[in-house]
């Protein structure tokens, strides 16, 4: 509720500059709403159209959309294409030279790296990769820095169509581990070590932990990139060096030329049940819609300076870093540290340095950016900036003001992007040239994508009413299926009992204001955003329940003024409820435990411990309940079905 009433009331409207818009690839919203009618009257011409103009085919497609077996739809199945070529060879004729990748490492050094330099980087890997007996469709685990290199290893798994899986850096071996599993890897890609903020991280060591927890035999190469030079151990039988293996190796690589629907990589995300999913993205639509995006969305130009904060271990890090932007032949920065390293001012040196124009972050980035210093960003000439982004949960106003005004110098339209993993690329968010912008608000679908708010039924709500976040028409860049559990797909994402199975549903919950207006209010299942990043509670909890002392847990997320949302745990262990001292030694146990079983970003922010867990007489944990208590917030809920309202007192008071 509290969200609708915050959304309600805030009135405040920025316009596109005369400036903007006059030279935006979409200047107006009659531009717009022209798009919107052309794909609206003949949905597939619209769509044929934009694979035509926008993608690089090697064998033209005929087939525009295939729905013989909903919801696996195809698109442009028959069409032949290589991704990497159309985001490498496609520009050396035209731009050979121009910066694809501005790399500033952790401790400041700058190395660019042109078009033709990239390109006989990737094609240099993928020989190697090749050589390896890599081959099109095997699984390839990629757990690497932040470095031009992680790009370099995912086109080259593009341009041999071998099977992508990034792995956030910052996972944890258990969790590694987890996804080598799922996706029957054949090699992974790593680096002796990761830098962020002068603190080391031992990827390689982390990768030969996940290697010896079995069910690993599908693993034949690690190849590992030598960051920092550190010891590391070596298994002569598996182990490469990339210096090594690139050596010797041709500049060219002839691509693997696959069908649009070749699936291009798999990237695991968390649900709201069970283990994370493998979602999987096809070649040719989502190339499309990562490639039209940067377009519409960021108004790419070709004298843009793009910089896009994300990790590759996210989707935005593959849309937005690895793929979209050398698809547009732009020149983006990748940043290897941290925000405060070495100074609080780190990200607004890096946009002045490389005279960035275009910086797309998250609200998590932008709130803890106002907490090292509001008034930072005006020390730094930031006049290069003529577009800012945001992405991974809703921005709250006054964030979006500060951005606004201090970091745009209220010149620069802010294009909130709402998208998913599972999305590829952006669903609804602002053509920045075109729209009116309401800070807190998306605003409304790209051309062709058919974005809609239903009921439990699957109608259209009244506008004005929240409801289920849907699209009603498959898209191209949409995923295809969960890695190895097509089931689990359909059931997630297109259940029955709404619109009949036919929408595509993607678990937020949403509202429409009087001018068509999406405001996106959360997720409408058991997933936290902490940071903008997804966690599953399932996922915590499962991991707190793994350590021996603990019988039962629950997980709920809490208002945090920094990450959007914090975890909160409560707690029940099997030996006596701990008292004095074994509190707090209790709860940085299990909060380094659940940092190693999974990550530090699911570290929960308390831990709570009681006899028992509120729970119905059915024996349901009322999670409701436990939101309250979380919060702080006095219980107004009806608690008469509750087995054991005693319990109540001690979640309470017992905050760690
Ligand atoms: O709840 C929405 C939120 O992030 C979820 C998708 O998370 P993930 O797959 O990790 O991808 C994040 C980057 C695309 C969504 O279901 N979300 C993402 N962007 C926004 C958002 N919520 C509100 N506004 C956004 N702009």
């Amino acid at each position: 509720m509290t969200t609708i009433e915050s959304v309600l009331n805030e009135t405040r409207v920025f316009q596109p500059s005369s400036d903007f818009s006059q030279r935006a690839n979409i200047p107006d919203i009659k531009t717009y709403q022209v798009l919107c009618k052309e794909a609206e009257q003949d949905y597939l011409g619209f769509w044929a159209k934009q694979a035509r103009n926008h993608i690089i085919w090697h064998q033209p497609f005929t087939s525009i959309l295939d729905n013989h077996e909903p919801p696996f739809y195809k698109w442009f199945s028959d069409g032949v294409l290589n991704v990497s070529y159309n985001c490498l060879d496609r520009h050396l004729s035209t731009q050979a030279d121009k910066v694809a990748i501005i790399f500033e490492s952790d401790s400041g050094e700058v190395t660019k790296t042109t078009y033709e330099e990239l390109h006989r980087q990737v094609c240099q890997f993928a020989n190697a990769l090749k050589n390896q007996n890599i081959t099109k469709g095997d699984r390839v685990i990629i757990y690497m820095p932040m470095r031009t290199e992680a790009v370099v290893a995912m086109q080259a798994c593009a341009r041999i169509g071998a099977i992508h899986s990034v792995v956030f850096g910052g996972f944890s071996a258990k969790s590694l581990h987890e996804r080598i599993v799922d996706a029957g890897a054949v090699a992974i890609i790593t680096a002796d070590e990761q830098v962020r903020g002068s603190k080391h991280n031992p990827l390689k060591d982390t990768v030969d932990q996940a290697l010896n927890m079995g069910d690993t035999d599908s693993v034949k190469h690690v190849i590992v990139y030598r960051r920092t030079g550190a010891a590391v151990s070596f298994n002569s039988d598996r182990d490469v060096w990339w210096h090594e293996i690139v050596q010797q190796q041709s500049v060219d690589c002839e691509p693997e030329w696959v069908s649009s629907e070749h699936p291009l990589f798999t990237l695991y995300t968390s649900g709201s049940t069970g283990k994370p999913k493998g979602v999987q993205h096809s070649s040719g639509g989502y190339l499309l819609g990562a490639k039209l995006s940067m377009q519409w969305i960021f108004d790419y130009h070709s004298s843009d300076i793009f910089w896009c904060t994300a990790d590759v271990g996210w989707i935005t890090g593959h849309s937005y870093v690895a793929y979209g932007p050398l698809a547009m032949g732009a020149t983006q920065v990748i940043f290897e540290g941290i925000p405060t390293y070495p100074t609080p001012g780190r990200f607004w040196e890096i946009i002045q340095k490389h005279r960035v124009t275009t910086f797309y972050t998250a609200p998590t980035a932008i709130r803890s950016l106002i907490k090292l210093g509001a008034d930072l960003p005006a020390r730094y000439d930031l006049s290069s900036l003529r577009l800012l982004g945001s992405v991974g949960e809703p921005i709250n106003p006054e964030a979006w003001m500060w951005f606004y005004e201090k970091v745009g110098q209220s010149r620069c339209p802010i294009v909130d992007t709402w998208w998913q993993t599972e999305t590829g690329s952006h669903m609804i968010a602002p053509i920045p040239g075109a729209f009116p912008l309401k800070p807190g608000s998306c605003t409304m679908p790209l051309p062709g994508i058919v974005a809609a708010i239903v009921d439990e039924a699957g109608h259209d709500v009244e506008q004005g009413k929240g409801g289920f976040l849907v699209i009603k028409k498959p898209f191209p860049s949409q995923l295809r299926t969960l890695w190895g559990d097509p089931d689990r797909f359909r059931n997630t994402y297109f259940p029955k009992d709404i619109g009949n199975g036919q929408y595509y549903l993607a678990g937020d919950s949403a509202y429409r204001d009087k001018d068509g207006y999406f405001w996106i209010m959360g997720r409408i299942d058991d997933v936290l955003n902490v940071s903008g990043h997804r966690l599953g509670t399932m996922e915590i909890e499962s991991a707190l329940v793994a350590h021996p002392s603990v019988a039962e847990a629950a997980v709920v997320g809490k208002p945090h003024a920094i990450k959007g949302e914090a975890v909160v745990a409560f707690v029940v262990l099997k030996g006596a409820y701990p008292t004095g001292d074994t509190v707090t030694e209790m709860i940085n146990l299990l909060r380094d435990w659940v940092a190693k079983e999974i990550g530090p970003i699911a570290k929960p922010e308390e831990i709570r411990f009681g006899e028992n867990l509120p729970k119905t007489r059915s024996g349901k944990i009322m999670r409701r309940l436990l939101r309250t208590l979380a919060r702080g917030e006095e219980i107004t809920q009806d608690i008469s079905t509750l087995e054991n309202p005693a319990v109540l007192e001690q979640l309470k008071k017992n905050a760690g």
